[in-house]
């Protein structure tokens, strides 16, 4: 796609349409590309929670916060710990509820990365289990822990590919509360193609393409951006590493 952007005339031409610069159509277009190229230059791997590295984009873990403030959820199950700052975040937002656990599985507990988060304030509200999220006796680990947890949330974040995120969307989702979300995070691989740290085959393995997948053959899930809370804009386009992520359980 050729962009030509012309500050003085305000305008934002896209493949020949040509947009007000000021405009929620030219904010899409320059976040669209703006997520890709942040994407490459590793934009998200330059954020922390409460002093642990966490690798998200801001946008998402806003996004999050809002849906976990509004669930209130009793478990919080997360795959892919890296250095722990997505289970910090969530434990921090169940300490502030005042109720709720995390249990998070990485397949790889680095020894640094582990004394970090059993040294953080917030670890005795973390359950670490050490792993690959699908192998069966994780899984039993795991489900071990939802005990009588009534409100379940689940994010996976940890090997992208469509295959591994399918297994763990089967292996998981049945632990996800009516209301609540699995999360299949990630999934803006299928847009990174072109990126010189992209792969060409993301555009179908993909962390979105296996959530969509298993939409299409579970009925009680419907794919579902969760809707804003605040919203003095006109925009309503969620900015987001997690594109077709928020599978929602409807029953
Ligand atoms: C993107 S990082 C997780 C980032 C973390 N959730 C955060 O927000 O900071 C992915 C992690 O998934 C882990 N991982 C890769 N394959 C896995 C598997 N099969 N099972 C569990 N964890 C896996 C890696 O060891 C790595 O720590």
């Amino acid at each position: 796609m050729r962009i030509t952007i012309d500050t003085d005339a305000k305008t934002l031409d896209a493949d020949g349409q040509v947009l007000d610069l000021y405009s929620d159509a030219a904010f899409e277009q320059l976040s669209d590309l703006w997520v890709q190229v942040g994407w490459n230059q590793k934009y998200s791997y330059a954020f922390s929670w409460l002093g642990v590295p966490l690798i998200q984009l801001p946008e998402d873990v806003v996004r999050y916060q809002e849906v976990v403030w509004r669930l209130k959820p009793d478990l919080i199950i997360e795959t892919g710990v890296a250095h722990g700052g997505s289970a910090i975040l969530s434990a921090s937002l169940l300490k502030l509820i005042g109720r709720g656990r995390v249990v998070a599985v990485d397949i790889e507990s680095r020894p640094h990365n582990r004394a970090r988060i059993e040294a953080h304030p917030l670890s005795g509200l973390i359950t670490l289990i050490e792993g690959s999220s699908t192998a069966p006796e994780v899984v039993a680990a795991v489900k071990a822990e939802v005990k009588d947890a009534k409100t379940v949330l689940v994010v996976l974040d940890s090997d992208h590919s469509r295959g591994h995120v399918l297994d763990e969307l089967e292996a998981y989702a049945p632990l996800v509360s009516v209301g609540a979300y699995i999360v299949a995070t990630d999934g803006l691989m299928r847009d990174l193609t072109a990126a010189p740290r992209g792969k060409p085959g993301w555009d179908r393995d993909n962390p979105a393409q296996a959530a969509l997948d298993f939409a299409a053959r579970h009925p009680n899930f419907v794919i579902e951006q969760p809707e804003w809370v605040f919203n003095e804009s006109t925009l309503t386009k969620t900015i987001t590493h997690w594109p077709d992520a928020w599978l929602k359980r409807i029953r």
